[in-house]
């Protein structure tokens, strides 16, 4: 059951879909205050009491003991005490003595103190006294977690569902430069019989880094390069990134500006940042004639033959306004005659850092909105059309959600036009907000070539399925700095449980495709079992979207009344049937693994199974050789196996095997 209590006027974030009528009285849980302005909801926390949730955050599945801030920021440095990353997912269920689910739709700052500054308390601040909070409180003791999480998903919809394609293996690198690059990537893949369906394509691609533009000299035939993919089964995926590169005579930004559909500053004039193409304007999204206008041009890219793409740069990531930069050289003046001592190094470093991401910034634009949806947010008298501005830092959280919500729905309405014959189209967002899930996935964002951050992947994953987002993904590998071969590969087996299976590197680090390395051949093996488990995987998204709940999730989930399993931050359930339980130590020979129920522990090696045993419920210590993947397949059921093949267009459905109990039953959903 969900209760819906409101504070204020709040600003309607479009997250939730099933209009609920505001309770009166007393919450259910807890008890909110107003204080200075904001408001404070806090309910006590007792031993033992677990939170999970919280989407895209650090730290483990279970976040009680630290505090986070819903503040979507353009990350890279995902430290242990980074305390917001690229998405807002203010959903969270409290498991213990009382047990439920609490979602805060509010589209600006959110802090969510998990018992860090009282252990025994949990707080959750919102900038303002306007915002909805959606209590679910399950009705049934048993499977109360599955119930929440369910509910949830009832009150926000439900999930965007993927092309198959977009389940096989993707090569990603920012830096391709040209075609032969990545003619290159594609023929070296399918020359070593490592499967492949589809190569990303980051800004480089662009002229100038312009969307909706491709570099004539670079790719002289585009059209015919996508189709000479394409045929051998390899999809080309387009980056597209928020900002809009501010240049006469460039359509997008012409359009923008002459149709009014750019964020604007008070005095009325386009806002301008810097991003990759130098100084910028920003579409705003929160305005659906701008929205469906940005969408529509994803169509230039879908006419050459693309059907896939990530949204990029969406928070949005503002590298610096002209504005903040003169107040950042006046600031830092001083040290042209000041010798710089400790205290004047960190101050000089300090200043120059404020230059990106600047909150001064974010509170220098507006959109327009209808003055209804404003509530409380509205920063002007409404105009002829009953719309207002509203500070864009009051409502940050909500921009990537919108970029993305405006292409999936343009994409959906050209679809529906019969002239147009594609599939699904494939998107994911770095930035996203609840209510995001409706039209994409994302990814984890800029992570490192850290052992840690393979984890940290696992945790996000299941955090992220929560809060609705199933197709999700990291860069594997790692983003910044370089990686090993053992990590890529301890990496690649994890990762392909995953339904975003992505290896993507920044610029200058090392190059990081499966065959820059000694032995491609353990990557290959490793992404066949992926090609081999693509039916499995397919279908076990299609439950979870369609029964709106969980394709990744925590042993919590499945085994609540086992206090072992509900602890277990390092290990999580891929569907009905699989639990995943990765390596993540540098030159670890293997792991310590809970089964909280007899399970068959499977080997794939050399591109099979080479063993299987069945394990009674237990601890083991479980010995994991480098080029090995192993996982375990839950008690009386078994994985439907394909034979792998180059790409997911080639793979039989029709032809498996099993891993697991070969008694058991297993049944297959597909989709078109
Ligand atoms: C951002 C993205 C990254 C991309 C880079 C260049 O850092 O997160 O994935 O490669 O921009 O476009």
């Amino acid at each position: 059951m969900v209760k819906k209590f409101t504070f204020g006027k709040p600003f309607d974030t479009e997250a939730v879909v099933q209009k609920i009528e505001a309770s009166k009285g007393k919450l259910p849980f807890g008890s909110a205050k107003k204080a200075g302005g904001a408001l404070v909801w806090t309910c006590p926390l007792f031993d033992g009491d677990k939170i999970f949730g919280l989407g895209e955050t650090m730290r483990g599945i279970d976040k009680r003991g630290y505090v986070f801030k819903s503040n979507n920021s353009d990350q890279p440095n995902q430290t242990e005490t980074t305390q917001s990353l690229y998405g807002s997912h203010n959903f969270l269920i409290v498991f213990g003595k009382k047990t439920f689910g609490l979602f805060v739709d509010y589209p600006g700052l959110v802090e969510f103190d998990l018992g860090f500054s009282k252990s025994g308390e949990l707080k959750v601040t919102t900038q303002t006294a306007n915002a909805d909070l959606y209590f679910i409180l399950p009705q049934k003791k048993s499977g109360a977690l599955k119930e929440i999480a369910r509910e949830f998903r009832t009150l926000v919809g439900k999930s965007y569902v993927p092309p198959k394609w977009a389940f096989g293996f993707c090569q990603s690198r920012w830096g391709y430069a040209c075609a032969a690059d990545i003619e290159k990537v594609w023929k070296t893949y399918r020359k070593l019989g490592i499967p492949l369906d589809s190569i990303c394509m980051d800004i480089d691609y662009m002229e100038d880094y312009k969307d909706f533009t491709v570099d004539k000299k670079k790719f002289p035939d585009f059209k015919n390069f996508c189709a000479r993919l394409k045929k051998d089964g390899v999809r080309l995926v387009p980056i597209i990134d928020a900002g809009v590169k501010k240049q006469k005579g460039y359509s997008v930004y012409e359009e923008m500006l002459s149709k009014k559909l750019a964020c604007v500053k008070k005095d009325g004039s386009a806002f301008e940042a810097g991003v990759w193409p130098g100084d910028s304007v920003f579409a705003d999204f929160l305005n659906p004639a701008a929205r469906d206008w940005f969408g529509q041009k994803y169509k230039l890219l879908l006419d050459a033959g693309i059907e896939g793409f990530w949204n990029d740069m969406n928070e949005p990531a503002l590298f610096y306004t002209k504005e903040n930069l003169r107040k950042v050289f006046s600031r830092l003046e001083k040290f042209k005659t000041k010798p710089l001592d400790a205290t004047g190094l960190f101050e000089f470093m300090s200043i120059a850092n404020s230059v990106c991401n600047n909150a001064d910034d974010y509170k220098s634009f507006y959109h327009k909105v209808s003055a209804k949806r404003a509530g409380a947010f509205a920063a002007s008298k409404p105009d002829k059309d009953k719309n207002v501005l509203v500070n864009h830092a009051a409502v940050h959280n909500l921009y990537g959600f919108n970029m993305t919500r405006g292409a999936m729905e343009a994409m959906d309405a050209l679809r529906a036009d019969a002239s147009q014959k594609t599939g699904r189209p494939l998107l994911y967002s770095r930035s996203s907000y609840i209510g995001a899930h409706r039209y994409g996935g994302v990814w984890t964002g800029d992570n490192h070539s850290y052992w840690g951050d393979i984890l940290l992947s696992l945790q996000q994953i299941a955090s992220l399925n929560m809060a609705g987002f199933l197709y999700t993904g990291s860069d594997i590998g790692g983003f910044n700095g370089d990686t090993s071969r053992d990590l890529l590969l301890r990496w690649t087996a994890f990762a392909l449980f995953t339904p975003l299976f992505r290896n993507h590197s920044a610029r200058g680090t090392r190059e990081q495709e499966c065959y820059q390395f000694e032995k491609p051949e353990a990557f290959k093996s490793m992404i066949e079992l992926r090609y081999s488990l693509v039916p499995y995987l397919y279908s076990e998204f299609l439950k979870a979207a369609q029964g709106d709940g969980l394709f990744a999730r925590p042993l919590a989930f499945d085994f609540e009344g086992d206090a072992r399993a509900c602890a277990v931050n390092d290990q999580i359930l891929i569907g009905n049937e699989i639990m995943a339980a990765p390596v993540y130590v540098q030159n670890a020979i293997g792991r310590h693994v809970y089964l909280p129920e007899p399970m068959t522990m499977v080997e794939w090696k050399g591109g099979k199974i080479a063993a299987q045993k069945k394990l009674p419920k237990g601890d083991y210590f479980v010995e994991v050789p480098l080029e090995s993947v192993v996982f375990f397949v839950r008690n009386k059921k078994k994985v439907p196996l394909a034979r792998p093949a180059q790409c997911v267009d080639k793979l039989d459905w029709k032809r498996l095997s099993f891993a697991g109990d070969q008694s058991a039953a297993y049944e297959l959903v597909d989709c078109d």
